[in-house]
């Protein structure tokens, strides 16, 4: 059996609660939070979109009907746009609409881990391999992460891909983390998984971040609904199931990862992305001046 088929089909998991942030989550959902002036879920469809992603599945949960609306036409926006010449910003909106009938909506009725969400989505995927990204993890650079993946699945043969880091040591108790083999370039062999380790147990200090290339086969697993970490469906428990079943690798890109789950993640991620933004660059570098950030250590 041959695992490197193309990746075509993406799984946007947006059902979690968010209730690191809120209250602004109690209406907003999370995803739907700004980095400079763009949600976080819109940066990821369009990491998604440069890796040749073309069908997209979000799992959503109640409350998170515009992220729906935020991929569809606004009318009398538009119309009002078009009506004051705004044409940049009327061709901004517009060129972010995905084509038509390439974006799906399943609701994940209770939120009970990240493996239930991906589960929630089989009958969507089917029978080939396809890629989820955390929209709260921000990732930055060129090419985007996922596309960094998608040219390591090719090289290493295809089968399953997660996107890693390594963490300090006392952090890794948040994160599913990887007993590594052989390192290949960027990709290393992933010859175990455990999700949340206390860190006197944790094989090593590479975990994994919100992006991985996973193949049909995890719905087998899934299909358990085990719960693991956290009374949770973990999506790392059922691939950890796979290793050994066919090739897995965790990759490093180059990007910087923002993680915008979090309050200082989400805080770091608006500074960085705006010193990266040439028309507000050099403002926000005089604003930053003024906050006389060295003298607060
Ligand atoms: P998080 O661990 O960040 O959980 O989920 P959360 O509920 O969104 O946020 P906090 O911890 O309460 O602040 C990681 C990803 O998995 C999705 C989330 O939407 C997020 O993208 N998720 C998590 C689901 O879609 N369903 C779930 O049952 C759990």
């Amino acid at each position: 059996m041959t695992y490197a088929r193309q990746v075509r089909k993406a799984v946007l998991p947006v059902a979690g609660m968010g209730t690191r942030f809120l209250p602004a989550t109690k209406v907003v959902p999370k995803e739907m939070l700004p980095v400079v002036d763009k949600p976080v879920v819109q940066y990821a469809v369009e990491e998604a979109k440069e890796a040749g992603i073309e069908q997209f599945v979000f799992i959503t949960g109640r409350g998170k009907h515009i992220i729906a609306d935020h991929f569809d036409h606004a009318y009398e926006l538009e119309h009002q746009l078009k009506k004051r010449a705004k044409d940049i910003e009327l061709r901004g909106l517009l060129e972010m609409l995905p084509q038509t009938g390439s974006l799906g909506f399943i609701r994940q009725q209770e939120p009970l881990g990240l493996g239930h969400a991906v589960w929630c989505a089989r009958h969507f995927i089917g029978d080939e391999p396809f890629a989820v990204l955390l929209p709260d993890d921000l990732m930055v650079g060129e090419p985007g992460g996922l596309a960094q993946m998608v040219e390591a699945y090719d090289k290493v043969g295809g089968g399953c891909i997660v996107a890693a880091e390594e963490k300090p040591h006392e952090e890794v108790k948040s994160y599913g983390v990887i007993a590594p083999g052989a390192k290949k370039g960027n990709a290393t062999e992933v010859k175990a998984l455990v999700e949340k380790p206390k860190p006197s147990e944790a094989p090593s200090n590479l975990c994994i971040i919100g992006r991985y290339i996973l193949q049909p086969e995890i719905f087998k697993e899934l299909d358990r609904q085990e719960r693991g970490a956290g009374n949770e469906i973990q999506l790392t428990d059922s691939m950890a199931r796979l290793i050994g079943k066919m090739p897995f690798h965790a990759v490093e890109t180059t990007c910087a990862r923002y993680d915008c789950g979090n309050k200082v993640g989400f805080l770091q991620a608006n500074i960085a992305v705006g010193l990266q933004r040439p028309d507000i660059a050099p403002a926000l570098r005089e604003a930053l001046k003024k906050l006389k950030l060295c003298e607060m250590d």
